[in-house]
């Protein structure tokens, strides 16, 4: 098994992020090879302030670091210091059909009413997570929910170049979404993904939130009158409770019907005050090592630095054969 993920630099790292990824690439750094980068040619499909993306990529290794993600495991690194992430997203493009991108929802949630001014970059951004992935043979990515339609994309990128070409240069990869987690909802709207872009804070716990604002973020959540139930069958149609619920188990490393046979019977009065203490608990270290972290810039630099090196080491052989596949001298 080879394990390659990736997150945007940009906005604050939250509990989403967290549960749906991040926990899960720390624990599989212990068991398998895993490379995990900061995606910040994605990062520039919208615009970004310059100087505020370069901090941005720092902190955001920073987080990674702080949440347990080992450099001397993990290949930690960031796209833009590999150019066979660009190279490869190229070549892709030109396998990749108009057809397939304009399918994607997130483009669509993305670009929303104003299409005709969205970067190319936006449309083609699936290709070049295709190219992320590919390049280095990964057989497993980790991801949220809402990442699966891009992975069936790169498998369909994949499976069509080998075929085209009539080669084997590419594996063709499995999604890994999480049971629980994989789609933490907003904390005001169950109907909605806790999400970096969503203009309210209070909609999300970000990592480096201070205990006292975790706690009044869950003190506010939306919730509803009614105590909770036996079974998670109980509360469909309750999205916010499920979502607080699902929170609390996978925090606690829990089966949710574990978490609703201890607090079955009671109301979000008593269950919000333990899911925040939880919350604090976990959240409190990663915090106080990331403040750590972000101290030292430089250090930061050298470890995406040396990540990129073995990341271009990776990734050379796949990209030599893919522009050998389609007849480009070199
Ligand atoms: P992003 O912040 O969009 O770069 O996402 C980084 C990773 O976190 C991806 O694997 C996403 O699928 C995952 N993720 C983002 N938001 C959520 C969420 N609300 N619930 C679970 N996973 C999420
Ligand atoms: N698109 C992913 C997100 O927004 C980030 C990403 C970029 C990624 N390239 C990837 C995830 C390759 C997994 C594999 O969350």
């Amino acid at each position: 098994m080879r394990i390659l993920s990736g997150i945007q630099p940009t906005g604050e790292p939250h509990l989403g992020n967290y549960l749906g990824a991040i926990k899960r690439w720390t624990e599989l750094q212990h068991e398998q090879e895993c490379l995990i980068f900061l995606a910040d040619l994605h990062a520039i499909t919208v615009y970004n302030d310059p100087a505020t993306l370069a901090r941005t990529i720092r902190e955001a290794a920073a987080t990674l670091i702080a949440c347990g993600i080992d450099p001397g495991k993990t290949v930690l690194f960031n796209q833009a210091r590999v150019p066979a992430h660009a190279e490869m997203a190229w070549l892709l493009n030109c396998t990749a059909r108009m057809g397939w991108l304009n399918r994607m929802t997130q483009f669509k949630e993305k670009s929303g009413k104003n299409r005709e001014n969205a970067s190319v970059g936006l449309y083609a951004y699936p290709v070049l997570q295709a190219a992320d992935i590919l390049l280095y043979q990964a057989t497993h990515v980790p991801v949220g929910e809402d990442q699966k339609q891009h992975l069936e994309l790169t498998r369909d990128i994949a499976t069509k170049f080998n075929t085209d070409y009539g080669v084997e240069v590419f594996t063709v990869p499995e999604p890994l979404i999480g049971k629980a987690g994989a789609r933490i909802m907003s904390l005001r709207d169950g109907s909605a993904k806790m999400s970096k872009s969503d203009p309210s804070d209070m909609s999300r716990i970000n990592l480096t939130d201070d205990s006292d604002t975790i706690a009044q973020k869950f003190k506010k959540a939306k919730t509803d009158p009614e105590p909770l139930p036996e079974t998670m069958e109980g509360l469909e149609g309750r999205a916010e409770a499920k979502n607080l619920v699902t929170i609390f188990a996978v925090l606690a490393d829990r089966a949710p019907e574990d978490v609703l046979g201890e607090f079955a019977g009671q109301g979000f009065g008593a269950f919000k005050p333990c899911l925040a203490d939880l919350a604090v608990e976990t959240l409190r270290p990663i915090r106080d090592r990331f403040e750590t972290l972000r101290a030292d810039p430089a250090e930061i630099d050298r470890i995406l630095v040396k990540g990129a090196e073995k990341a271009r080491l990776l990734s050379a052989p796949t990209l030599e054969a893919a522009y050998k596949a389609v007849g480009l001298p070199r």
